[in-house]
């Protein structure tokens, strides 16, 4: 299973961090870098840069960061190989694939062989629809329900048949093991020993996560029966977590990025229909009600949403429990309902999809009109159901964060359902003062926050000159000494200007630092080894740069030099611009920077040497004394 050297080389120079990270959020340019909400924390500010000349990211509210590799490790939770080959993949770049041998399946991580199981088994049921009964029974199915040979392939569609255990003993037989198939929710195994299928009999629907990786199926039944269920799904598992996944997002992230609005619709057949039909910016929530988490996936690449659903009374209560989860993370919600007895799926078969997409312009409707209409009649002749239905939708209206909106939408509430505008800001602020003391409750029992980004700033201007470590970074880690942070000031300087000329002099920085630190070890174990590095290359006549390190075999040097490179200034201008303080870059004097460096370093080495030696001394005398 090892990717050749030069095919991993092929892959990291492939693998823009822009473009990978893109396909996570959507990110805006600002100065060097380009900024997005993390997708590693929940936040509503961006804290999550991507610096596409260095290749790397860094979260500075998380403290996430690495390169394009390292992101793909982090997000979907796999490791170094199985990251390799997914942005292979992406890049269409072969890698030879020998096959696993059992040994070195279960050397694996368990998240890396819980997608290769699930790719298997998605070739599988999609080789199902060669044989003979997948050509006359689910080949059939499909064309009935109009789809193309593209958009089958699209969406990876499948057959699985009608033996009990016609899947699990191929994949025995393949050496995948019994477990795995279990944990992948493929194989079930009853109280008799007895193994069997999940899903016979049926179509499949393969889930894709944001990646395109398979993570779980859905599966259709063929018939009308009405004793089994429509729909079988995948069971949770460790790669598939039901509520933060949104069906077809894959497919139709570009889309969503391009209209800016994202369609969500209930069912497999629909997103893949309006897919067909050229509407591709649509996901579904499959089902179930919407998670907060959903909307935070699509807030990742657009700030609409139109709700799509079935004109039947599930439909439209689904769309009303969906709205205020969407509102409250600030994202503007539009609903389309559709007429009776019709889907999106079979709605754009029936009009095609200029009228489709007409009807969706016509009648989409914001969620305040959209529930008031629904309400108009039952409160007419009713004054206390008059009374609740106001309070709902005010309690609706308070969940968007942005004032403006709220009033705007406060003003037609107040049309709608014939009510003076002061009594709903009454009630309004009555539930926001409850909402904050809430908040305020809650916030008293947390810890408290460090203080954001002082670690960020240039040594000259935040670093106190005692001892003691910047307090940030005295939570996070109590026993660094000051000389470690010297130490960290010197391979920043080389990992970032190692090769640069020394104003007036003919000396690299990394001449000057490696010839007048020659005597000295470092005490930080990691930065000595960079240091080792740096000087190895140097006796050789070379000088190492920030890819070297940055693409790092070990682990530890690797991450450590991206920490150190991630691009700090973009933050000190932040400085700049609220504190009206100048904070030169060191680039513009680097001759006084690297000076002052390796001054520092040498004087905290000597402080230290010095302070031991009392601590000897004093040690000594005690036992002279005794
Ligand atoms: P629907 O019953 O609206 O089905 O369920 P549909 O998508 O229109 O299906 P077709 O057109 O008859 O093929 C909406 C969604 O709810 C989930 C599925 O994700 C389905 O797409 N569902 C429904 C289940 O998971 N299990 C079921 O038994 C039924
Ligand atoms: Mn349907």
């Amino acid at each position: 299973m090892r990717i050749p050297n030069e095919i991993v080389q092929q892959i990291q120079q492939a693998a823009d961090v822009l473009d990978v990270v893109g396909g996570y959020v959507s990110l805006k340019k600002r100065g060097s870098n380009w900024i997005a909400c993390c997708p590693f924390h929940n936040e509503k500010t961006p804290s999550f840069a991507v610096n596409p000349a260095k290749g790397i990211y860094k979260c500075f509210g998380c403290g996430k960061a690495g390169d394009a590799v390292k992101f793909v490790m982090d997000i979907e939770g796999v490791s170094y190989p199985e990251a390799l080959r997914q942005l292979a993949k992406k890049y269409n770049i072969e890698v030879p694939e020998t096959e696993a041998t059992p040994e070195e399946t279960l050397r694996q991580n368990e998240i890396d062989s819980l997608y290769i199981v699930l790719n298997y088994a998605k070739e599988y049921f999609k080789e199902q629809l060669q044989t003979p009964d997948g050509q006359s029974i689910a080949v059939p199915y499909f064309k009935e329900r109009g789809l193309r040979d593209a958009t089958m392939e699209a969406f990876d569609l499948g057959y699985s048949p009608t033996a009990w255990d016609a899947f699990t003993k191929e994949a025995l037989a393949k050496q995948y093991n019994l477990e795995l198939l279990q944990k992948a929710g493929l194989t079930i195994v009853n109280e008799k020993g007895r193994q069997y299928d999940r899903f016979r009999d049926r179509v499949i629907f393969p889930i894709h996560n944001l990646s395109g990786r398979v993570i779980a199926f859905g599966a259709r039944i063929l018939t009308n029966d009405k004793n089994q269920p429509k729909y079988l799904n995948s069971p949770e598992t460790e790669v598939y977590h039901k509520s933060r996944v949104l069906y077809g997002i894959y497919q139709a992230k570009n889309a969503i990025r391009q209209a800016d609005v994202c369609y969500l619709a209930e069912g497999y057949m629909d997103v893949i229909s309006l897919h067909q039909a050229g509407v591709q910016n649509v996901v579904a929530s499959s089902g179930t009600s919407l998670t907060k988490e959903q909307v935070q996936l699509i807030s990742r690449f657009t700030k609409n949403v139109t709700m799509l659903y079935d004109g039947d009374p599930a439909g439209i209560k689904a769309a009303i429990r969906g709205t205020d989860l969407v509102l409250e993370e600030g994202m503007n919600v539009k609903i389309v309902v559709f007429p009776d007895n019709d889907d999106p799926d079979s709605y754009v078969r029936k009009v095609g999809t200029v009228a489709f997409q007409e009807f969706i312009q016509k009648n989409s409707q914001d969620f305040i009109t959209f529930k008031a209409r629904l309400y108009v009649d039952e409160i007419r002749n009713d004054p206390y159901r008059k009374s609740a239905v106001i309070k709902e939708m005010v309690a609706t209206n308070t969940k968007i964060p942005d004032p403006i909106q709220r009033a705007v939408f406060r003003r037609q509430i107040a049309q709608l359902l014939d009510v003076d505008e002061q009594t709903l800001v009454t009630e309004e602020n009555f539930l926001l003062r409850k909402q904050r003391t809430e908040e305020r409750k809650k916030a008293d029992n947390a810890p408290p926050e460090p203080p954001p980004l002082a670690y960020d700033l240039p040594d000259g201007v935040t670093l106190p000159q005692t001892d003691t470590p910047p307090a940030e970074t005295q939570v996070v880690e109590p026993v660094r000494s000051a000389v470690s942070y010297r130490e960290e000031g010197v391979v920043r300087l080389l990992l970032h200007y190692a090769d640069r000329t020394l104003e007036g002099t003919a000396d690299t920085v990394c001449d000057f630092v490696l010839r007048e630190l020659e005597d000295i070890a470092f005490r930080t174990p990691v930065y000595q080894r960079i240091m080792d590095d740096f000087r190895a290359a140097w006796l050789q006549g070379a000088v190492l740069g920030s890819g070297d390190f940055m693409r790092h075999t070990d682990d530890d040097i690797r991450q450590t030099s991206i920490d150190l490179l991630a691009e700090r200034h973009s933050v000190s201008s932040n400085w700049f611009d609220k504190f009206d303080i100048y904070v030169p870059h060191e680039s513009e004097n680097l001759l006084e920077e690297t000076y002052n460096q390796v001054l520092r370093l040498k004087q905290e080495v000597v402080r230290e040497k010095l302070a031991e030696n009392q601590r000897e001394l004093s040690t000594k005398s005690l036992v002279v004394s005794s």
